[in-house]
């Protein structure tokens, strides 16, 4: 088959990007009354409103033609049947089996997975019942107050974000702690405030060798067992303190961890669409398993969406489709992440992994150089901060950023006017990208104020919008757990939908590797006091340079 680029599908776009590069999307929405209501999608509780991008039904009628011709409906297939889609490491990618409540055997190899997918839920029930009701207690007989989930990556981003984006639900007896980073000022920082008496630690990690988590992880170790001074009886301290979570059985028991505290997992879920394995294991016990089962249930929702909806139709394919407009045909290489809720914090973080990480790819599936760019820069911060940082670039700057904005109807906090305040924000943003503003109507607006003449020409060019920015918005009723599952399963099925044209594999992640390896070699010069040969003129004189400065050298 000719590759993407020689394909009459992707010629078809590319030379209709030559008639629509110039297009204004205002004058798209005065041709085409139904337009608002035509280019969006409601489903799942979400509404994807897409209507503000230089898109006509042209551009879709062809959009959806590439994704017919990359079988994206057969690729989806493939994906929720189990097949070994990640093919670098001949795994099966089946995280829409950890939410499937639809009753149908999910298998791989022949062997139905959903057995043992309810039985880790139920044990993740019971614990987290257990610590949440004060029946599993520490090792002087106190009911645990504080959680502290120690992973990196994928055993951390995805519950940090949705512990901070169901803050409204969260239990406040038993408060959430993520500790990441391998610098110690992390966990040193989070462990400041805790009673080691009342802290419960999670490790997660799928491999059990993330050398971050290891290393913070054996750090708590060491400070729950000096303040609980349990004369001889470590053991039975780390077995009531410690839980872990992984894939590495072997590894999680060497490291002293009562096995009926060890929540497994299995390869076909990758790092970074695990929260809804027992990686979220300090989701339920800070919300509750009942909500974290709402949460599963609202991603298996859109999962029924994306399975059976046509492409047309289909939000997660939409969100793919009209992002690939982006970056493929007219150029633009990031994408913000733009949520209007203060809970929504962590999103951008936790998509710069789910996407970066799984589209950020320069071959295919065969392993030949790609022609054209893959997954975009993606970046972002919660409105309405960001208006007062980043914002002068995204309406004045010299590069286009198409942009996601997302926002809630009905707020979670007390104060509806918050609320309505910020929904306005939220709004006359995407409006004020589209709309932008004209020299005339600067000229206009000085002359109200009395400026007028060479005073005013000075600040016409200054004070004028280009407009004709696109974005998306994304509205949920009500930021929930349900509504935060499709949220997050419509980005891993737009990432997924992407990955599927580009003929990418989405599902490993090797580009990770190379650094770590290098780390483990400069760690072995830095514990040595000395680089040694083989490294380039600059890091040698990097590694020298802070050993010669290093204050306990
Ligand atoms: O370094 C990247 C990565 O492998 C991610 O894919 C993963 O989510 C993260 O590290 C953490 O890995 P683990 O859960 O095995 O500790």
């Amino acid at each position: 088959m000719a590759r993407l680029p020689q394909r009459p599908a992707w010629k078809a776009l590319e030379a209709h990007a030559l008639e629509m590069r110039e297009a204004r999307i205002a004058d798209l929405f005065a041709q085409d009354p139904a337009r608002a209501q035509e280019f969006s999608v409601a489903a799942c509780g979400l509404l994807f409103d897409y209507s503000k991008n230089p898109l006509s039904r042209q551009t879709l009628r062809l959009l959806v033609a590439l994704a017919e011709d990359a079988s994206l409906p057969a690729q989806i297939a493939a994906m929720f049947e189990g097949k070994r889609i990640n093919v670098t490491e001949k795994r099966a990618v089946l995280h829409t089996a950890l939410r499937n409540r639809s009753g149908r055997p999910v298998l791989l190899d022949g062997k139905d997975v959903m057995p043992d997918v309810r039985a880790v839920l139920s044990r993740l029930r019971d614990f987290s019942e257990r610590v949440r009701g004060g029946i599993a207690r520490g090792y002087t007989g106190r009911p645990f107050a504080d959680v502290v989930n120690i992973g990196i990556g994928g055993s951390d981003l995805g519950p940090l974000m949705a512990c901070s984006a169901l803050r409204a639900y969260c239990s406040p007896h038993l408060r959430a702690h993520f500790v990441s980073n391998v610098d110690g000022a992390h966990l040193a920082a989070t462990l400041s405030d805790l009673d080691a008496e009342t802290t419960l630690f999670v490790v997660s990690s799928k491999t059990f060798t993330t050398q971050e988590t290891l290393t913070n992880g054996r750090s708590a170790r060491e400070w729950l067992l000096t303040r609980l001074h349990p004369s001889g009886t470590a053991e039975a301290a780390v077995q009531q303190h410690f839980a872990a979570v992984s894939t590495n059985l072997e590894a999680t028991s060497q490291f002293g961890i009562a096995p009926e505290r060890v929540f497994g997992f299995w390869d076909w879920v990758g790092g970074r669409y695990s929260l809804w394995s027992a990686i979220g294991l300090p989701i339920a016990l800070a919300i509750g398993f009942d909500r974290f089962d709402e949460l599963l249930a609202g991603a298996y929702e859109m999962d029924e969406h994306f399975r059976t909806a046509p492409v047309e139709r289909n939000m997660p394919a939409i969100a793919a489709l009209t992002g690939l407009w982006h970056i493929n045909f007219l150029g633009h290489p990031t994408h913000a992440v733009l949520p209007y809720a203060q809970d929504l914090a962590h999103f951008p973080a936790y998509l710069q992994q789910l996407d970066m990480e799984s589209n950020g790819k320069r071959v295919d599936r065969s392993g030949t150089a790609v022609e054209y760019a893959t997954g975009p820069v993606i970046w972002g911060a919660p409105g309405t901060n960001g208006q007062h940082a980043f914002f002068q670039h995204l309406h004045q700057g010299t590069q286009i950023t198409p942009a996601d904005f997302i926002v809630a109807a009905i707020g979670t906090d007390r104060m509806p006017e918050h609320h309505t305040i910020l929904l306005a924000n939220c709004i006359a943003q995407s409006e004020a990208l589209l709309r932008g503003k004209s020299a005339d109507e600067v000229r206009g607006e000085l002359r109200a104020r009395g400026i007028e003449g060479d005073d005013a020409e000075r600040l016409v060019a200054h004070r004028t919008f280009p407009g004709n920015h696109p974005s998306n918005t994304i509205v949920l009723r009500q930021l929930d757990p349900r509504s935060l599952g499709a949220l997050v399963a419509l980005y891993e099925h737009k990432v997924f939908a992407q990955g599927a044209v580009w003929n990418i594999n989405s599902f490993d992640q090797w580009g990770v590797e190379l650094g770590k390896q290098l780390a483990n070699s400069v760690l072995e010069d830095l514990r040595a006091g000395k680089a040694r040969s083989g490294h380039d003129a600059s890091t040698a004189r990097l590694i020298d340079y802070v050993l010669a400065n290093k204050e306990d050298k």
